[in-house]
Parts: structure tokens; C-alpha cells; sequence
């Protein structure tokens, strides 16, 4: 099964919506696979958002993730990095559509509530890069026959 990363960022935490956005991964049926707080550094962020350098943005962003810890989530399930960024919706909470978690909370490019991976390959990459070997975990969930038919495990 895919595995993803999910980054709850300083205006989930600063907003109160930690619950909230767990509470949709999870009624989905994505399984949490592994979750710890973390405060960011400029040198994580740098890679991390490496693709951005040299955008007007950049430091602006980095700093903006730096302000509080933030939560870093690991969710599991077929199709699971497709799967979460559909939940999130598109990265500019103004034009994302109502009924994911940026088109309902947010109306910001930036203070987006969460990141996520946004491909199979750099959700390896990313995973490997917040959290540590042991960090994630591997165990049944009891209603997987009720979540998947058996031809699509
Ligand atoms: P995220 O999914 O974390 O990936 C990159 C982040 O850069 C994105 O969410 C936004 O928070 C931020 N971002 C992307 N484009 C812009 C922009 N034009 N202005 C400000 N922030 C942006």
C-alpha cells in the first residue's frame, strides 16, 4: 500500500484544527502510520521546499513554517498520495473547492493548513526525510475488509 506525508503547518496549529484534519484523514479510512510534533529548521525547510528557491515567496514561506511546531503525519491506503491530496484540495485555499480541507478552512496560498506529498516518489522522499527509521509503524486495521474489496488490497 502507498504511504503519504502530511504536514499540519502553523495555521492548522495556531487555528485550532489539528482535530478537524486528523478526523477527515481518518474517517476516510486512511491508516495513521506513523505522527510526532516537530519544529522545523531553516536547513529542513530549504530541501524540503527546494523547489521553490529562488521564488519571491521562499523565505516567506520557510519563515512562516518555523513560527510554531508543526505535525508531521504519515497515512497509508491504496492510492493514498492521490487519495490525500484530493482531501486537501488545491494549494491556494481560495480557489479550492468546498468540502476539502483548504476550500473549508482557508483562504490563503500560503497559510494552506497542511502540505502534502504530492507524488509517489517524493512522498518516499519526504517520508524518509521527517521521520526516522522505527518512527513508523506497522499494524492491521480491524475493519480493512469493510474499507477495500479483496481484489484492490
Ligand atoms: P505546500 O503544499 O506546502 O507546498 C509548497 C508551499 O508553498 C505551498 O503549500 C504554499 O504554502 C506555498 N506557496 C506556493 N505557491 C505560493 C505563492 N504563490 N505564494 C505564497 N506561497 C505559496
Amino acid at each position: 500500500m502507498e504511504k503519504t506525508l502530511v504536514i499540519l503547518k502553523p495555521s492548522c496549529l495556531m487555528r485550532g484544527l489539528v482535530g478537524e484534519v486528523t478526523r477527515r484523514f481518518e474517517q476516510k479510512g486512511l491508516r495513521l502510520a506513523g505522527m510526532k510534533m516537530c519544529q522545523l529548521t531553516d536547513e529542513q525547510l530549504s530541501e524540503h521546499y527546494g523547489q521553490h528557491k529562488g521564488k519571491p515567496f521562499f523565505q516567506q514561506l520557510k519563515d512562516a513554517m518555523m513560527v510554531t511546531p508543526v505535525i508531521v503525519c504519515c497515512y497509508e491506503g491504496v492510492d493514498a498520495v492521490e487519495v490525500v491530496r484530493n482531501l486537501a484540495g488545491v494549494t491556494n485555499g481560495r480557489k479550492a473547492a468546498l468540502g476539502t480541507i483548504r476550500g473549508d478552512y482557508c483562504m490563503s496560498f500560503q497559510e494552506n493548513i497542511v502540505h502534502t506529498s504530492d507524488s509517489i516518489e517524493n512522498a518516499k522522499i519526504e517520508l524518509e526525510r521527517f521521520f526516522n527509521p522505527g518512527e513508523l509503524f506497522d499494524y492491521k486495521m480491524p475493519l480493512l475488509d469493510y474499507l477495500y474489496a479483496a481484489d484492490e488490497l
